[in-house]
């Protein structure tokens, strides 16, 4: 299985609105991706794509906002079917080093307080909990845990690329709570 990491372009947005509905409870409306894509100069927007033979398919994708020396990750997910297989890793990784060549200094999340798995990912990389949005989620009035992490220098990123490796089939894992 092969892996690309590329900006997303017009023709992903309907397979990155379907897996925005796959991967969460609460997806965001449909042209908010549009308006993110045609209309917002301070979205990143990126796609996981695998080959496997001749298929290729985009699996994942973030919007990442960027201001002046600061980013918040919008949005990030990778299509379940292709979860826990270090996918995510790679994905944040890349976000990483593309944020240190525009000179971004630190990164900003929210994620849900129940979301363990991505939590735990963000630590991976340094993130740390800055504090809490009560009820921030309109489905269950479930908090929102605030993320924040310095980035460091390009080096760093580069050395950490190297070890990351990707599983071809999914690995069983319970969601550590
Ligand atoms: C969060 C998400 C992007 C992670 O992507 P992924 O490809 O599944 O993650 P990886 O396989 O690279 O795992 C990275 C780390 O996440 C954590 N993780 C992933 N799956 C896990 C699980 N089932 N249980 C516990 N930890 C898990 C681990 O820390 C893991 O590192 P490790 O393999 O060294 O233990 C993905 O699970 C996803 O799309 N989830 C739904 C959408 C979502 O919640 N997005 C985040 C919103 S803030």
């Amino acid at each position: 299985m092969d892996l690309l990491i590329r900006k997303m372009v017009s023709e992903d947005l309907e397979l990155v609105k379907s897996i925005d509905k796959l991967a969460f409870p609460n997806p965001w409306p449909e042209n908010a991706y549009n308006y993110e894509f045609d209309q917002n100069p301070n979205a990143r927007l990126w796609v996981v794509e695998v080959q496997q033979g001749l298929e290729k398919a985009v699996i994942g994708f973030t919007v990442v906002w960027v201001v002046i020396d600061e980013a918040h990750i919008g949005t990030i997910a990778i299509h379940p079917d292709f979860q826990n297989r270090g996918i995510g890793k790679k994905f944040l990784l890349f976000i990483f080093q593309e944020l240190v060549d525009e000179n971004i200094c630190k990164i900003f999340l929210e994620v849900r307080q129940s979301n363990r798995s991505a939590i735990s990912l963000y630590k991976k990389f340094g993130f740390v909990i800055d504090g809490e949005r009560k009820h921030y989620y309109r489905d269950n009035g479930e908090p929102a845990l605030l993320m924040s992490c310095i980035i460091k220098r390009k080096e760093y990123y580069m050395e950490l690329d190297a070890g990351l490796t990707i599983q071809n089939s999914k690995q069983k894992r319970e969601v550590i709570s």
